[in-house]
C-alpha cells in the first residue's frame, strides 16, 4: 500500500544537499542517501539530516561475508535510519547476519532491512553470459525476493512493474521500494522502464524513490507535492 515518496538525494556534497533541503522550509520529506553523498560527506550527514526530522533510507547496498556485513550493520545501526539495504546476492547467511547486526542490545530493531535483487543495469544477456545464471532474469528477481523474505528481511528494491508479483509471492506486508518513476510527459533520463506515481500506486508499490524529477525541477517542493498527491491519492 502506498506509504510515501522518498526523494533520492543524489548530490555530491553536504552543501548542495542542505541547500536543497532548506527549500522545503518546515516540511520534512522522506529522503534516500546513497553512496555518492555518504562517501563524500560521511556518517555525519546522516545524523544531521536525521536530527532535522527527516526519515532516511540509507542506500549503501552492502555485500560481503556475513561477519563483515554484521559488523557494518552494527556500526550503521547507531545512525537510527529507517531503511537500509544490501544485495540479496550475498545469500541467506549474509542477510541473516545483517539482521543480527541491526538488532539492538535490547532485542529490538528500529531499522528496516531490504534487499536489492538483480541490479536493473544488469541485462538478461549479462546475467547469462557474465554472471552464469541460467534462469530468466524476471524469475531470478522473484527467487531472490523470496530468499530475502525467507531470511527475515522486510522487503526489496524493485521496479513498480514487479511490485504486484513480489507481493503475491512474498506477502502483502513485504515492502516494495520502487525507483524508475517519472511524471507523465517528463524526461526519462537514463531510466528505461518508467512508471508514473499514480501507476506505481495501482501496481502496489509501498514507497516510490524519485530523484531527478524532483531534485532537477525548477520548483522541487511543488514537484515533491505533485509526486505525493499522485502516489498517495487522497492520503497525501
Ligand atoms: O533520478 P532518478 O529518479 O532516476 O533516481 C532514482 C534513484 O533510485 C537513484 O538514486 C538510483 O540510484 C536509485 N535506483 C534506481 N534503480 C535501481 C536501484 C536504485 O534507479 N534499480
Amino acid at each position: 500500500m502506498a506509504e510515501d515518496v522518498i526523494i533520492a538525494l543524489d548530490f555530491p556534497d553536504r552543501e548542495r544537499t542542505m541547500d536543497f533541503l532548506t527549500r522545503f522550509g518546515e516540511e520534512r520529506p522522506y529522503v534516500k542517501i546513497g553512496m555518492e553523498l555518504f562517501y563524500a560527506a560521511g556518517p555525519g550527514i546522516v545524523r544531521e539530516i536525521k536530527e532535522r526530522g527527516h526519515k532516511i533510507f540509507l542506500d549503501l547496498k552492502l555485500c560481503d561475508i556475513p561477519n563483515t556485513v554484521k559488523g557494518a550493520m552494527r556500526s550503521l545501526s547507531s545512525l537510527g535510519v529507517d531503511i537500509i539495504n544490501l544485495h540479496a546476492f550475498g545469500a541467506g547467511g549474509m542477510m541473516r547476519a545483517a539482521l543480527e547486526g541491526l538488532t539492538l542490545p535490547d532485542g529490538t530493531r528500529k531499522t528496516k532491512l531490504i534487499a536489492v535483487t538483480i541490479l536493473t543495469s544488469t541485462s538478461e544477456d549479462a546475467l547469462h553470459r557474465e554472471l552464469y545464471i541460467e534462469k530468466p532474469l524476471a524469475e531470478t528477481v522473484m527467487l531472490y525476493a523470496e530468499n530475502a523474505r525467507a531470511a527475515g528481511l522486510d522487503g526489496v528494491v524493485c521496479s513498480p512493474l514487479e511490485a504486484g508479483e513480489v507481493h503475491e509471492r512474498c506477502g502483502a506486508d513485504f515492502l516494495t521500494v520502487t525507483p524508475g518513476v517519472r511524471f507523465s510527459g517528463g524526461e526519462r533520463g537514463d531510466q528505461v522502464r518508467v512508471t508514473t506515481p499514480a501507476r506505481a500506486r495501482e501496481l502496489g508499490s509501498d514507497y516510490i524513490v524519485v530523484g531527478r524529477p524532483i531534485t532537477g525541477a525548477e520548483d522541487p517542493v511543488a514537484a515533491w507535492r505533485r509526486a505525493r498527491a499522485e502516489f498517495l491519492g487522497g492520503n497525501a
